[in-house]
Formats: structure tokens, sequence, C-alpha cells
């Protein structure tokens, strides 16, 4: 017996992909309605200040940036803490105690805040570069939802990638793939990034630390 081996598509996405995530992007819960104080949430932050920088802009690789993020998804991932549906101890700790205003009024302060990147990587990687703006089969790329340099998309809630550090996104990678990190808007992470083997993550987190 002969086996036939096809060639491989090389197209950016099967027109099956592309349905699979149009239907997915219906079935996802809308970002909900905020009416968070700024004012409020400023007084709030001053017990976060102390890992994620004055106005969320952190000056430790071992906090992630929060400034700058769609508001939708800092309440998302807030809620999902303070439910453990994304577990990290310092965080679900963090985030235990907290009312929905407060939630609403932290979103909305650090939403409103400016992002600054100040050390953007400057070792990159091809294979991360290719996959993170055209994908590949079974993979959408990455600057469809969260923009060709990392700013994400906020009247859809997509956070900005740029100022997250290798390990930090390489890492929320392997939490989506093993659906551990849960909760919000997840669900939309989940199928991409069990598609991912752990060489294509790294590969990522590498490009992703070169956004300035
Ligand atoms: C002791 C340090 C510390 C304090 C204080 C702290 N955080 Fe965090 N925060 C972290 C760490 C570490 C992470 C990354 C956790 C992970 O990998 O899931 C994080 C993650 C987050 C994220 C998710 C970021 C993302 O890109 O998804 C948000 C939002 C957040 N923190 C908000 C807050 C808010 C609001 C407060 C104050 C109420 C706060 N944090 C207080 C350490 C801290
Ligand atoms: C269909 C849109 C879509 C595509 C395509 C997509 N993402 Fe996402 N991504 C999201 C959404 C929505 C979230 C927020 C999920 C949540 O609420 O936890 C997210 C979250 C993330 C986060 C967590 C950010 C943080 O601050 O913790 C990382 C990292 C990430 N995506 C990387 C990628 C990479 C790498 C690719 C390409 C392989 C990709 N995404 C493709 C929609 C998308």
């Amino acid at each position: 017996m002969t086996a036939i081996h096809p060639l491989p598509r090389r197209g950016r996405f099967s027109a099956g992909t592309l349905l699979g995530l149009s239907l997915l992007l219906g079935s996802v819960q809308a970002p909900a309605q905020e009416t968070g104080s700024v004012t409020a949430g400023r007084e709030a932050s001053q017990a976060c200040a102390a890992c994620h920088g004055e106005k969320g802009n952190s000056n430790s690789p071992a906090f992630p940036s929060i400034a700058g993020q769609p508001s939708a998804y800092l309440a998302n991932q807030l809620r999902a803490y303070r439910d453990s549906t994304r577990e990290n101890a310092i965080m679900n700790g963090q985030a235990a105690n907290l009312s929905e205003q407060d939630i609403l009024d932290l979103a909305a302060f650090y939403a409103a805040q400016e992002r600054k990147v100040a050390n953007p990587a400057t070792t990159d990687l091809d294979e991360g570069r290719v996959l993170y703006h055209h994908g590949r089969e079974g993979l959408a790329a990455c600057a469809a939802c969260h923009g060709a340099e990392g700013r994400g998309n906020q009247p859809a809630g997509f956070p900005a990638l740029r100022g997250l550090t290798a390990p930090y996104t390489a890492q929320s990678l392997r939490d989506y793939r093993s659906e551990s990190r849960q909760g919000g808007q997840a669900a939309l992470m989940h199928p991409l990034a069990a598609e991912l083997g752990d060489e294509e993550i790294d590969a990522l987190a590498t490009h992703i630390a070169t956004f300035d």
C-alpha cells in the first residue's frame, strides 16, 4: 500500500477556522458594562501600587503591568482571582475581599492610565514573529485580536500584550492550554493555546516581549 501524503495547506485561516472563531466569539459573553469610578479606584489602588507600580506600570518583571488594559478585561481578571477560577496565590489573596464596586472602580482607574513599556526585550525569534503575525494552519494570527503592535482591542476587551515579560506570557499561555486559567473571556484563548507546542509558546513569548 502506498501512503498518500497530502501537501500541508499553508493558508493563514481555513474557512473552518474562521467559522469556528466566529461561532466562538458569538458564544462568549460580551464584556460587561462598567460603571466604575476612577477617583474611587485611585484610592483603592494604594493597596496594589507596591507590586503593580503607582499607575499600573510595574517596575519589576515579577509583576505584570496592568495600566491601559480594557476595563472589562481588568474587571474579569479580578473576579477570576476572587473566585479562584484564575489561580495565583498572591492575587487570589489580594482579590478575595474585593466587592463588585471595588472591582469596577479599580478596573476604571487602571484602564484610564497610560501603558508604558520601560525595557522592551532586544532578542527576537523569527518563529515567534511569524506565528504572531500570520498564524499557521489551525492557529489564528495573534495580531488579529491583540493587534500588530500588541496594543489589544479596547472595545472588544482584548488585552494589550506589549509590556508583558516573556516568562509571564509563557506561563499565561501554558495556563490557557491546561485550562487552569478560566473566567473572563478565557474560552477564546483555550482552543488557540491548545494548538501550541512548548517551543512555539516560548518563541511567541520572546517575540511579544520585544513590543515597545
Ligand atoms: C504582592 C504583590 C501584588 C499586589 C499587592 C497586587 N498584585 Fe496583582 N498581580 C501580582 C502578580 C504576581 C500577578 C500575576 C499573577 C498571575 O500570574 O496570575 C498579578 C496579576 C494581576 C492582574 C492580572 C494582569 C493580567 O495581565 O492579566 C491584575 C488585573 C491585578 N494583578 C490587579 C491587582 C489589583 C487591582 C491589586 C490591588 C487590589 C493587585 N493586583 C495587588 C502581584 C500583586
Ligand atoms: C480571537 C481573538 C484572540 C486571538 C486570535 C488570540 N487571543 Fe490572546 N486573548 C484573547 C482574549 C479575549 C484574552 C483575554 C482572555 C481572558 O479573559 O482571560 C486573551 C488573553 C491573552 C493573554 C493573557 C494576557 C495577560 O495580560 O494575562 C496572552 C498572553 C495572549 N492572549 C496571547 C495570545 C497569543 C500568543 C495569541 C496567538 C497564538 C493569541 N493570544 C491569540 C483573544 C485572542
